[in-house]
């Protein structure tokens, strides 16, 4: 008998699709093929977001058409996972109308896929969806196979959960308090992949920094990063996201003072206005989110550093947004995400009364975002004639007969070669700079 096929769409941040990997290694562990059209699965897994309601929104459109997908193929199995299926109200929306669905199931109870999956597929022609979603996490689960994207950088979880309650984020709600996995099985992960190929980790949690807090009195986030550079064989280390109400010089001295961890910060600033900051409940004031962005520069001058924005956030003033926009040239990030706020309900706020007009946000949005660009452009095009050490991800699609890949401060360049490059670390001379990438050639 042929195996059945799979497919997976993912949604959202790095969090989810290192949690498709995970579907991805207990769905090949149970004998079925990965496909990458939707044309020709047997099953559909959609991993869902609901930071922002348009993700939320376009999540729901994807699952809708799966209905005239069904018709032409009535065995199709159906299953939503991820971040959406958190939220009682979705899980009614499905029931309701989209009760052609088979399988839902939620952040926390990953692990219980394969058992589920099999229940799912005897059940296939019942008219309700099999639901299991957990309302929090009952322990870290270590040993879930994945099969990792690529062979040469992988994902690697240090935590779960954030315990922020930023006003605005509906993360806290669907993925639980913040839960360390332990030092040793981190450094035991790292170590098999290095084993099998791997030479750039990224270490993910929703605040690295505050790694070790529920397990460790004395190891903190910079410890950890301290003993993976020791590893053997491993050639860079990222991690994201970092909170500013965490970051500490020390983490600054483990990067300046280390081998392998790349010179990028993804720092997200959120607003400049101290006002805001207090009502999305940062727990850090401007003053000191510059601070820290100058000491970064001041101990590893060639760091880069980007960020995420919000913009339109309720109560935010002209003069709030002036704030924000001032600091787009007072730091020069390399980088930023800028995101309209989206009202998530259950959050704290989402019950403001003064939220901003549409057109107020849009227009905030395009001009910070305009000015944001033009930094991020001039910056890049500071960096034409350095050589930089770029490891080769993929063949460029625009460009026949290049390459692409990543500098260590996270800047992807575009430059001449074949793919036997791909998974290894080449210099490269800059020779252009568009606003998001750098056009290179081998040296
Ligand atoms: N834990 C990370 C990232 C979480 S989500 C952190 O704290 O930095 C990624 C980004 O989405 C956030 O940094 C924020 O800028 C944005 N975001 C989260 N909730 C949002 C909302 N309701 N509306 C608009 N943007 C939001
Ligand atoms: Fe959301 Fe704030 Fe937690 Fe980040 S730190 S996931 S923005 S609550
Ligand atoms: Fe989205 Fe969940 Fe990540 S809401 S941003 S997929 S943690």
């Amino acid at each position: 008998m042929q195996p059945l096929k799979y497919y997976i769409r993912t949604w959202g941040c790095q969090m989810n699709e290192h949690d498709s990997e995970r579907y991805s290694g207990m769905f090949n562990q149970m004998g079925y093929l990965e496909v990458s059209k939707i044309k020709d699965a047997d099953i559909v897994l959609f991993n869902t977001c609901c930071v922002r309601e348009n993700a939320e929104r376009k999540v729901l459109g994807n699952i809708g058409r799966l209905k005239h997908f069904r018709k032409k193929k009535p065995n199709l199995i159906i299953i939503v996972a991820g971040c959406m299926m958190q939220q009682p109200h979705v899980i009614e929306i499905i029931n309701k109308d989209l009760s052609f669905v088979n399988l839902i199931l939620g952040t926390y109870n990953i692990h219980r896929f394969p058992q589920l999956l099999e229940k799912a597929l005897k059940e296939n022609h019942s008219k309700r969806p099999l639901v299991e979603v957990w309302d929090q996490a009952k322990n870290v689960v270590e040993g879930i196979p994945s099969i990792r994207k690529f062979k040469f950088k992988a994902f690697v979880n240090i935590m779960y959960g954030c315990n922020n309650f930023c006003s605005y984020c509906i993360v806290p709600y669907t993925r639980g308090r913040e839960r360390s996995r332990s030092k040793e099985a981190i450094l035991e992960e790292i170590s098999t992949l290095v084993k099998e190929g791997v030479i750039e980790v990224t270490l993910l949690g929703q605040n690295v920094n505050s790694y070790g807090k529920d397990l460790y009195d004395e190891y903190d986030f910079s410890d950890l990063l301290e003993e993976i550079d020791k590893l053997d064989g491993i050639k860079r280390i990222r991690f994201m996201t970092s909170h500013p109400k965490d970051a500490t010089e020390k983490l600054i001295d483990t990067i300046a003072a280390s081998k392998n961890i790349c010179e990028n910060f993804h720092l997200p600033v959120q607003s400049r206005s101290n006002r805001i900051l207090e009502k999305m409940n940062r727990h850090y004031s401007r003053e000191q989110y510059l601070e820290f962005a100058e000491k970064l520069y001041e101990k590893i001058p060639n760091i880069t550093l980007s960020t995420d924005i919000i913009i339109g956030f309720p109560d935010e003033s002209d003069s709030d947004f002036h704030e924000t926009l001032s600091l787009a040239k007072k730091v020069a990030f390399d980088n930023a995400y800028v995101f309209l706020y989206s009202k998530r309900s259950g959050t704290k706020a989402a019950e403001s009364t003064c939220q901003i007009p549409e057109n107020v946000k849009h227009e905030r949005f395009d001009k910070i975002l305009s000015e944001l660009n033009s930094i991020a452009y001039s910056k890049n095009l500071g960096m034409i004639g350095n050589i930089e050490t770029v490891l080769v991800d993929g063949i460029s699609d625009k460009h026949p007969g290049s390459i692409h890949g990543r500098t260590r401060g996270n800047k992807i360049v575009t430059f001449k070669g074949d793919s036997s490059l791909i998974g290894t670390i080449v210099p490269v001379r800059i020779i252009d700079a568009r606003r998001a990438t750098l056009i290179g050639e081998l040296c």
